[in-house]
């Protein structure tokens, strides 16, 4: 187990375990084989050029401020994506960002950004971290842009030196003669961190590569050798499923609780090589499909995904997941972009994450008394030790040890026709007499999408709008206790959230 604490912040912790049988005693305090969680474990990421964009949404504002409100810390934002590869700073520039594209749904091949891109950076509540260029070969100019960064971005937690440079291609001006590898890359990651760390300190963030495992945080440490001192963080970029040039997705296997176990466990050996180096590690770029999420990103059995692929990471030691948003209003499209580019009415996935990992006051309670000096969630595991099938059952701590939360998710696929199963959970061992109150997550089927109308609701009548604002009364659940046992049944493609 790592434990990260940050200095100011409340530690939080996780043990998670998942099951396949239906007798599950919920530990009375966490198990040594518990993972600490950052309070800020489900993050967001936006594509660079992008930003401004998504800054003038108050949709965005509304997101952020209910993962805020749900767990007391604002998530942390990322910067960044193929186009901060691509963009060049202008100090002299009075929009925060300069570019044209032939349609609106379209990424620029080339822009520019001024002082205000950092100006606007510095309003987040959260963690920024600033993604640079380094395909282009202009180290004068990112250090610039460094520096504006660094002067203007009070929040500032890292700054990237290129995006994914294990996809550079073979015309990038960063490549010289010698070609270009993970060695070689390893190389140019050490000298330009080793020449902007003199203006900057030592705040990159390092890797940022997505072809894993062929390039690897833990191939990358040995070459950076002594300017491992200039790293803040490692990040690795992560998509499950592609669809780029028309490659299909599939929801079912997205979904699949034992395919997000052995899909995030690839990471634990990346998370650990940092760790050994005293960094955190992120997946600092992820989703559910690259190139614009295919047509699943948007329904509601992603933002089941989302809920076991969070609390997976942090069992396998990865301190946070920024999920990715790319060109704005570009959900569904096929893009030519090695990247995802959706904007989804994530919001209701993001929420459900976020009660579930900050599980310490009722989630009825008014927003008000919503602090971050309350009580937090801080441990969970999983609640047996057998082969993960479609149920996974995660209890939470609190930093006193004490059980908060059990959350239950039934990773069964339902369509929307024919009968819907579902699972019937005795959770024993609690110490509550009477009845344990829930929240439960659902929806028509898996694949509904609220953007096209379909219930999808957290606790009874909730859910959200277009904008992200909270709509319809949140009730919660009854479940007897008899004998410390309460025996919740869970459909297929549902989660349910247990308040200890
Ligand atoms: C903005 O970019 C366009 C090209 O896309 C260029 O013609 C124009 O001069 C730029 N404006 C500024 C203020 O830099
Ligand atoms: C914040 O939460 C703590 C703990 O629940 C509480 O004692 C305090 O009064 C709250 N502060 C505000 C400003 O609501």
């Amino acid at each position: 187990m790592v434990l990260l604490k940050r200095p100011g912040c409340f530690s939080t912790f996780l043990a998670i375990y998942a099951s396949s049988t239906w007798a599950i005693t919920v530990p009375s305090s966490p198990p040594s084989t518990a993972s600490s969680v950052d309070p800020a474990l489900l993050s967001i990421s936006l594509e660079f050029f992008a930003f401004p964009g998504y800054m003038q949404l108050p949709s965005t504002t509304t997101c952020l401020a209910n993962l805020a409100g749900l767990r007391g810390t604002a998530p942390a934002v990322r910067i960044g994506g193929t186009t901060q590869d691509r963009a060049t700073y202008n100090a002299q520039l009075s929009t925060p960002v300069n570019y044209t594209v032939a349609s609106s749904g379209d990424a620029p091949t080339s822009l520019t950004y001024g002082p205000q891109f950092f100006t606007l950076a510095s309003q987040l509540q959260g963690d920024v971290t600033v993604g640079l260029n380094r395909q282009l070969n202009n180290q004068v100019n990112t250090l610039q842009a460094a520096q504006q960064a660094k002067s203007t971005v009070h929040n500032l937690l890292a700054l990237e030196l290129g995006n994914e440079p294990d996809l550079y291609g073979s015309g990038s001006p960063i490549i010289g003669s010698s070609g270009w590898s993970p060695s070689v890359d390893g190389a140019s990651q050490k000298a330009w961190e080793t020449a902007l760390a003199l203006s900057v300190g030592d705040i990159f963030q390092a890797a940022v590569y997505l072809s894993f495992p062929s390039w690897s945080t833990a191939n990358l440490v040995p070459l950076l050798g002594s300017a491992i001192s200039y790293v803040k963080t490692f990040s690795g970029h992560s998509y499950p499923q592609s669809a780029c040039g028309g490659a299909s997705t599939n929801l079912q296997t997205l979904m699949s609780h034992s395919g997000i176990v052995s899909y995030t466990r690839q990471y634990k050996s990346e998370a650990a090589a940092a760790h050994a180096q005293g960094k955190q590690y992120f997946l600092g770029e992820t989703n559910s499909a690259t190139c614009g999420g295919g047509d699943i990103s948007p329904t509601f059995g992603a933002a089941l995904w989302i809920v076991d692929y969070v609390l997976q990471g942090a069992v396998n030691g990865i301190d946070r997941l920024y999920f990715h948003q790319g060109t704005i209003g570009n959900c569904v499209s096929l893009r030519p972009l090695p990247l995802s580019s959706h904007l989804c009415p994530q919001c209701h996935r993001n929420t459900a994450s976020g009660a579930t990992t900050r599980p310490a006051r009722p989630s009825t309670a008014p927003p008000s008394s919503r602090n971050s000096s309350a009580p937090s969630a801080a441990r969970a595991s999983q609640c047996s030790t057998t082969a993960p099938g479609a149920v996974a059952t995660y209890a939470l701590y609190s930093s006193a040890n004490q059980p908060l939360r059990v959350l239950i998710y039934n990773s069964a696929y339902y369509s929307g026709s024919g009968t819907r199963s579902a699972a019937s959970v005795p959770l024993s061992g609690l110490s509550a007499t009477g009845s344990v109150r829930a929240l439960r997550l659902t929806a028509p089927s898996a694949p509904a999408r609220v953007d096209q109308g379909a219930a999808v609701t957290i606790g009874g009548g909730q859910t959200f709008a277009g904008d992200c604002s909270k709509a319809g009364a949140q009730t919660m659940e009854t479940v007897a206790v008899s004998g410390g046992t309460a025996t919740i049944s869970v459909k297929a493609s549902e989660a349910l959230i247990v308040f200890l």
